[in-house]
C-alpha cells in the first residue's frame, strides 16, 4: 500500500499564522503539523508516500521533510497543485504515483492516535472511510446511516443526519481516479471528496469503522490549540 498525503490549500481559516507559511508546517506542539499524517502511515507499516501541495510555499516542504528518511519512509515525492480547486481535485495528482494500486490517504491537517494498521492490511477493494463521533458534525462530511450501512454523505450539512464526522483518512482502490474525473465542482467550487465517497456507496463498495481514540483536524484556532495541547499532554506536559 501507498499513501498520499494532501496538503494544499491557502490555509486561510489561520490567517495571519498562514501569511507566511504553508498551514501543515505550522506547528502542533512539537513538530510540523505534516509529520503527524506522515507518521501515522509510517506506524501503519506504508514507506511510499506522495505529499501533495501547493500554494506560494509549496518549496518548503523539502526543507522540512529533505528524504523522507528521518520520519521512517524509503520513498518520498512530491507533486504541485497548481488551484485550490479541492480536495479530490488534489487527489487526481496522485494517479501515477499510486499505479493502478490502492492508496491510503490522509488529510495533511488531520492528527490521531489511532493505529490504522489493522484497515490498511485487511483492506481489499471498493473504499474505506472512518468515523469519529464529534460534537459540531456540520463542520464536517457527515454519513447518513440505516442498518449499520452510510447510505449518503453529506458534506457540511446545517441539520447533520448523524453525530459522526467522516475523518479525513481514506483508503480506496484504483478506481477512485476514473471516478474523480467525473466531478463536477460543488457549490462551493471544489471537487468534493464527498462526492467520491458518494460514488463508491452507489456502487455499493463503502466500507466504514469508527475511530475510538483521538482524531481532530487542526485547520482553525481552536482545533490547532486543541491538537498541541493532545500531543503535549501525550509527552507529559501539564497544559
Ligand atoms: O477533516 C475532515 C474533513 O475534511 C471532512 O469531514 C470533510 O468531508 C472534508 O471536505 C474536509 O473538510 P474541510 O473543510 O476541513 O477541508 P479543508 O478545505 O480544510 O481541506 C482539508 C485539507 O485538504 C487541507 O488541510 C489540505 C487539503 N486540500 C484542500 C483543498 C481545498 C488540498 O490539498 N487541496 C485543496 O484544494
Amino acid at each position: 500500500m501507498k499513501g498520499v498525503i494532501l496538503a494544499g490549500g491557502l490555509g486561510s481559516r489561520l490567517f495571519p499564522l498562514t501569511y507566511a507559511t504553508n498551514k501543515h508546517l505550522l506547528p502542533i506542539y512539537d513538530q510540523p503539523m505534516v509529520f503527524y499524517p506522515i507518521l501515522t502511515l509510517v506506524r501503519a507499516g506504508i514507506k511510499e508516500v506522495l505529499v501533495i501541495t501547493g500554494g506560494p510555499y509549496a518549496g518548503d516542504f523539502i526543507r522540512v521533510l529533505k528524504n523522507g528518511k528521518e520520519l521512517g519512509l524509503e520513498h518520498l515525492e512530491f507533486a504541485y497543485q497548481e488551484k485550490e480547486g479541492g480536495i479530490a481535485e488534489a487527489l487526481s495528482l496522485a494517479e501515477d504515483f499510486a499505479d493502478g494500486g490502492p492508496i491510503t490517504v490522509i488529510l495533511g491537517d488531520n492528527t490521531t492516535d489511532v493505529d490504522i494498521s489493522k484497515f490498511v492490511s485487511e483492506f481489499h477493494h471498493g473504499a474505506m472511510v472512518f468515523l469519529k463521533k464529534v460534537p459540531d458534525p456540520q463542520r464536517y462530511g457527515v454519513p447518513v446511516l440505516s442498518d449499520n450501512k452510510i447510505i449518503r454523505v453529506e458534506e457540511k450539512p446545517k441539520k447533520p443526519k448523524s453525530d459522526y464526522a467522516v475523518t479525513g483518512l481514506y483508503i480506496y482502490d484504483d478506481r477512485v481516479f476514473e471516478i474523480i474525473k467525473t466531478l463536477k465542482p460543488s457549490a462551493r467550487g471544489e471537487m468534493e471528496i464527498t462526492d467520491v465517497n458518494n460514488a463508491y456507496i452507489k456502487m455499493g463498495e463503502l466500507q466504514w469503522r469508527e475511530f475510538k481514540g483521538f482524531w481532530t483536524d487542526a485547520g482553525k484556532f481552536e482545533t490547532l490549540f486543541q491538537a498541541s495541547a493532545y500531543w503535549a499532554r501525550k509527552k507529559g506536559i501539564k497544559v
